[in-house]
This record gives structure tokens, sequence and C-alpha cells, in this order.
């Protein structure tokens, strides 16, 4: 193909991200997979609103048909957010053999296995590097860097406003609800900020690596989990003078079959290398039986950096889409359970 063109849904912070990126690296885009790689149309709910970037007049559309059934789209890229509308659009994409690629966990942890199934019996990608820590490639890195070794711990920061919460009311003499309404405005948060703070996102995205991690079958109620909301001010300044340092940690173990995945904050001693990673940076540990100790690190959220994994995803699907082998990517046997449940 001359060019590759992409669909997008939604136009907020993260989509923003996306069209920039595809327009300034579009040298980089063309050099690497051989062809352009356009913008076609946009999803979005408000034609009027003000934007981060400013789309060309014919992009935005209300009418989800105009991505989904549109015969010049390649490639959807799903950065609206929410479940059950997210879910039918990547269906109707997918079933229309259109790659697609999503940053969006709390749907890759519920229905992460039908959505991978369906790409691969229509002989499509779905990749969804942004949807676990922002700009960190964890999801390739555990998928295929470590795959020849048996994971047994995995340990993060996987939620980058919690931890500039926390960062913030350590460093700074914010309330937690001042620090939140900040990470709002940077573009840090959800949609529903509750998911932060009460630490569900952080689930979500456990709930993957743990089911990528250890080829299990890891589910959403499987993760215990307790946010940020009962942490105050007097907890940090008490835990600082001890030399502790308060963050949201998740942590997945597997240890002779069993699996323990949760979600908490902890007080970690300042000597530990996750204690001193800040603001919306992320960071995961993993520890393979043969590599021993990993650890990657890097901003978890915010415009730019998300759309990093998602222009990789990109780059992805057009190499497959050159090579002829899109929807080659694993259905993972961990799923054959729930996939069963399904066709039942
Ligand atoms: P925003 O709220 O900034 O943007 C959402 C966009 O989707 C908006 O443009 C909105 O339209 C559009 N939209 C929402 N619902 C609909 C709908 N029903 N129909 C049409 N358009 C719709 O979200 P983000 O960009 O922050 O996040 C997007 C996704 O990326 C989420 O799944 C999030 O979890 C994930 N993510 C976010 C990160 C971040 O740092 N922000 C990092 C990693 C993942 P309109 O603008 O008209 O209101
Ligand atoms: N709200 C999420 C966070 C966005 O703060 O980590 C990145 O997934």
């Amino acid at each position: 193909a001359e060019q590759v063109a992409i669909g997008l849904l939604g136009l907020g912070t993260v989509g923003s991200g996306v069209v920039r990126m595809v327009n300034n690296h579009q040298e980089e885009l063309q050099h690497k997979v051989g062809c352009k790689v356009i913008v076609e149309k946009v999803l979005v709910q408000d034609l009027e609103k003000e934007r981060r970037i400013s789309p060309e007049p014919d992009w935005l559309t209300v009418t989800p048909e105009d991505v989904l059934n549109n015969p010049r789209i390649d490639v959807v890229v799903e950065v609206m957010g929410g479940i059950e509308l997210a879910k039918q659009y990547i269906l109707q994409a997918l079933r229309n053999k259109k790659h697609v690629i999503t940053a969006n966990k709390d749907l890759m942890a519920l229905h992460g296995a039908e959505l991978l199934k369906t790409a691969a019996d229509n002989g499509c990608d779905l990749f969804y590097e942004a949807s676990v820590a922002g700009g960190i490639p964890i999801i390739r890195t555990i998928k295929e860097g470590l795959a020849s070794d048996r994971i047994t711990k995995m340990m993060g920061i996987v939620n980058g406003t919690t931890n500039y919460i926390l960062t913030k009311m350590d460093k700074q003499q914010l309330s937690f609800h001042d620090v939140l309404a900040e990470a709002q405005m940077l573009g840090f948060a959800e949609a529903d900020p509750a998911s932060d703070v009460e630490g569900y996102d952080a689930a979500r995205k456990m709930a993957i690596l743990a089911t990528l991690g250890f080829s299990m079958d890891i589910h959403l109620d499987d993760v215990n989990v307790k946010g940020i909301t009962g942490v105050t001010k007097e907890d940090i300044d008490y835990a600082r003078q001890f030399g502790y340092t308060m963050k949201l940690i998740g942590n997945a173990r597997k240890d002779d079959g069993k699996v323990e995945v949760s979600v908490e904050p902890t007080l970690l001693p300042d000597s530990h290398p996750l204690s001193s990673v800040n603001n919306e940076y992320n960071a995961v540990y993993v520890y393979g039986e043969a590599v021993g100790e990993t650890m990657f690190f890097g901003p978890g959220a915010g415009e730019l950096p998300t759309a990093t994994s998602i222009v990789s995803d990109l780059v992805a699907v057009i190499r497959n889409m050159r090579l002829g082998v899109n929807g080659k990517n694993d259905v993972a046997p961990q799923y054959e359970k729930q996939l069963k449940s399904l066709d039942e």
C-alpha cells in the first residue's frame, strides 16, 4: 500500500497525542513502514469542543459508522474509553476487517479474550500496548522479550495519577483534592477518577500483566484492591520521618501454580528502587527464574508517552500488513476456558 489510513475513536488526551505523533514523526514512520500514514476520520461526541490539536476540517464525525464501516480506513485506534460501547465498536471494526489498537485496560481486562479471538477469526491484529504503564513497552516485553522465561513475580507502580498525587502530597503541602484536580488537568486521570484513586485502574493493569506473565487467565475479581482514598497527609509525613515512602503498589506472585494479585498502598523504605519513582512515572519489576530481576521505568500516563505505545503498535500492524501475517498473533492458551464458556 502507498498509504495506510487510520480512524480514531476519540480525540481527547491520548487521541490528540496520536495525531501529533503521526504528523510530527511522519518521516520516521515512512522510513520504518515504507508508506505514508494518514488520519482519515475521528469519532468524537462534541463537534464544537475546543481541542488540544486542530483537527483537519473533514476529520471529525459523531457517526461511528464513518469510522467503523469506512472502506478507506485500515486501522481503528480506540481511545475513547468506557466498556460496552468501546467493545461494540471494536467488534464491529474487527468484523469489517480493520486492525484495532486500543489503550483501554478496562475493556482488555474484562473482555480481552473475546476481542483477541474475534481479531484472530477475522485475520486482524488487536494490539494494546498503551493499556498498561503508558509509555513503557511492558506488554511486548513480557509477551516477547521474556517469553522464554518462567515469570514468578511482578511488582510495580502502574497508575500515574495516584503516583502523582502521593508524590505531591509528600513533597509539597498540597491536599489530595488539589493534586487530583491537577492530575486531571494534565490529562493523567481517567474520565471517572475513582478508577484511579480507588485502585481499580491499577488492578486492571495488574490483571493484564498477570494473565500475560503467568500464562493464566487472571480475572479482575481475582485481584485484591485497596486504593489511596484513605491515605492522609499525616500518614505520609509520619512514614517519611522513619525513612519510608507511601506508594500504590501492584503485586502479582505465582507460587506452586497458585496466583495472588493485589493492589494496595504500601510503605517502602527509601532505599527501595520503587520509592524514587515519582509523579506520573511508572515502574514494573519482573522476576524470571532464568533472567533474575528486571525493572522497567518510564512515564505511565499523558499524551505523548501513551501515544508512543499506540503508534508503535501501528508500526507493528503495518509491518504485519506488509508480511501478510496480521491476525496470526496469539489467542494465548490461558484463554481457552473463557473462550469455551463464550461458545456455550
Ligand atoms: P479523554 O476523556 O481525554 O478523551 C476521550 C475522547 O473520546 C474524547 O475525545 C471524547 O469525545 C471521545 N468519546 C468518549 N465517549 C465517546 C462516545 N460515546 N462517542 C464518541 N466519542 C466519545 O480520554 P483519554 O484520552 O485520557 O483516554 C482515552 C483512553 O485511553 C481511555 O481508555 C484511557 O483509560 C486510556 N489511557 C489514557 C491514558 C492517559 O494518560 N490519559 C494513558 C493510557 C491509557 P469529546 O472530545 O467530543 O468529548
Ligand atoms: N489514569 C491512568 C493513570 C492513565 O493515571 O495511570 C494511564 O493508564
